[in-house]
């Protein structure tokens, strides 16, 4: 068993409120925590908000507040929105937290006094979308960023710069002697590409031009370019110390297994933080996640288009009590790494499909018999080993090797698979003609099967549905924490299991309002 295991996600940009993209990430990275719960000791996962840069002090400037006054509001939007979506992160940090400031400051002087950074004047194109400077050939044929549509601004400073092409080709080999390193594998290659035509990058801005940051230290005319600034999170949350006199948390999981991030924002994660890290002699994390983007109706949220949609306005519009749903529409709406859609009449089908008719109903009906037939007791002669048995210990196998790679929609795919057999041995078998025909063992014996086999399938589920898991654990009498290890091939044992008043429906169809309509 692994003894520590370190997620994180990005943190988000609070210069406006959470939307389902920014959701997507949580809910996936939640779900992969929740799923190495059950098989690694100790586990942490950490979230927050990024709240520097010229972004944000513009943001704030046109609302007429102070930049930490629209982070405090904007930053608690997220949080609340993480639990109405039952995210169950181990610490929420925000970059404006002092003992973040305090560790990147000294960062940035470490770096400064290796001569990884050093003083250089210059002209370039700034993008504050991407809160990055770009080349002229990144721009469109009018001149615009193409993901922001904006014009980048000239600016002219003397500036710090960070010596990123001397960690090239150690980041290049890096990345070809780690397969799995950079994940989906697919993504390797952009990344390889992109490391062709790195140069220096600029790691601050001048003060008089952005006010919004940190200062550096030995010199406060300037402030730490709000990347650095950032990536450095995953380790300050820990406890870094640039001295090593380093907080337990960062000694007992540092380095990350991984980081769960955009596909937009890879460059800067398997390129800049790798040689940052390189540069302050820090171990490289294990692997870097890059999940695609979510679209609403096949368009791209945009303020401007007027179609972005919050997870509470999905909540509110179909009357949900619980997340489950929702968590586990958005870790399927994409095939592993690529871009995936929300639309209000793909949620109900999924989700009714899956989880109300497939997996909801068999556990129903299977109970329902059991009283039916049985008074709700298991039968020590109900129980023998069958078919359902070994598929299961397959397809938990396979729901490991999945989560492995971070392929949560794949592994869902595995478990509905499993769910879809069960149905079929049900049918198949028709626990009903047996009772009809008097063969009461024969049907008890199927009964158990299908409900033991709902158990395993109650424990896979659980890190997309915690709640739809909780309930079918109330019904089937186990402990929804049990690890890995812990499953048997018998999971419910001989006795009296369950009578008709504590039998409920786990998920019921959603069959309410559209949530485009109710924005
Ligand atoms: N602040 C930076 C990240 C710094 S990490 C050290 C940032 N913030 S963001 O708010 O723009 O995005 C946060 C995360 O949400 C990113 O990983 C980004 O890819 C993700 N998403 C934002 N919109 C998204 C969709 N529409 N779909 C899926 N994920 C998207 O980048």
């Amino acid at each position: 068993m692994m003894e520590n295991f370190y997620i994180t996600t990005a943190i988000d940009y609070v210069n406006g409120a959470p939307h389902i993209g920014h959701a997507y990430e949580k809910i996936y990275t939640d779900i992969l925590f929740r799923h190495f719960k059950k098989r690694v000791k100790e586990c942490f996962f950490l979230t927050g908000t990024d709240e520097h840069g010229i972004k944000i002090q513009k943001t704030a400037h046109a609302a007429g507040i102070t930049p930490k006054e629209l982070c405090d509001i904007n930053s608690n939007k997220f949080k609340e929105a993480w639990a109405l979506l039952d995210i169950g992160y181990s610490k929420f940090i925000r970059t404006t937290n002092d003992y973040h400031k305090k560790i990147v400051q000294d960062i940035f002087e470490k770096l400064l006094e290796n001569g990884d950074i050093y003083k250089h004047s210059y002209t370039g194109l700034y993008c504050s979308g991407c809160e990055t400077f770009l080349n002229a050939k990144d721009l469109d044929e009018e001149g615009k960023c193409p993901i922001h549509g904006k014009k980048p601004e000239t600016v002219s400073e003397e500036n710090y710069f960070f010596r990123l092409t001397k960690y090239k080709e150690k980041i290049i080999s890096h990345i070809k002697n780690n397969p799995g390193f950079i994940l989906p594998e697919f993504r390797a290659n952009e990344v390889l590409n992109q490391l062709e035509n790195i140069e220096d990058i600029s790691v601050s801005r001048a003060k008089s031009s952005v006010e919004w940051g940190i200062e550096v230290k030995s010199d406060p005319s300037q402030v730490i370019y709000v990347w650095i600034d950032a990536l450095s999170n995953y380790i300050t949350a820990l406890g870094y110390s640039v001295e090593g006199n380093h907080d337990d948390n960062f000694k007992k999981f540092w380095p990350a297994n991984f980081h769960i991030i955009g596909k937009d924002i890879l460059k800067f994660h398997s390129i800049y933080w790798i040689a940052i890290l390189m540069a302050l002699g820090v171990e490289l994390p294990k692997s870097i996640y890059a999940h695609g983007w979510i679209t609403i109706d096949k368009n791209k949220m945009s303020k401007s288009t007027g179609n972005v949609i919050s997870p509470s306005t999905v909540m509110e519009a179909y009357e949900l009590k619980t997340p489950d749903a929702l968590r586990y529409f958005m870790a399927t709406a994409a095939v592993n790494g690529k871009d995936g859609n929300y639309s209000d009449i793909d949620f109900k089908e999924k989700v009714n499909a899956d989880l109300a008719n497939n997996m909801g109903n068999l556990l129903n009906r299977s109970l329902n018999m059991l009283v039916k037939y049985f008074d709700g007791e298991i039968k020590e002669e109900f129980i023998k080993d069958n078919e359902l048995n070994s598929k299961a210990k397959n397809v938990i196998e396979e729901v490991q090797t999945f989560f492995d790679k971070c392929d949560i929609s794949s592994a869902a795919n595995s478990i509905i698979g499993l769910v879809d057999e069960a149905n079929k041995y049900v049918n198949d078998t028709a626990p009903w003609s047996l009772a009809k025909e008097g063969k009461m063992d024969e049907c008890g014996m199927v009964l158990y099967n299908v409900l033991n086999l709902m158990v395993k399938i109650a424990l896979l589920i659980e890190p997309y549905c915690p709640n739809i898991a909780q309930s079918m654990a109330n019904q089937l009498k186990f402990d929804i924490n049990l690890e890995y290890t812990e499953i048997t091939s018998n999971m419910i044992k001989p006795g009296m299991l369950i009578t008709k008043d504590e039998i409920v429906p786990v998920f019921l169809r959603l069959d309410s309002e559209f949530a485009t309509n109710k924005k």
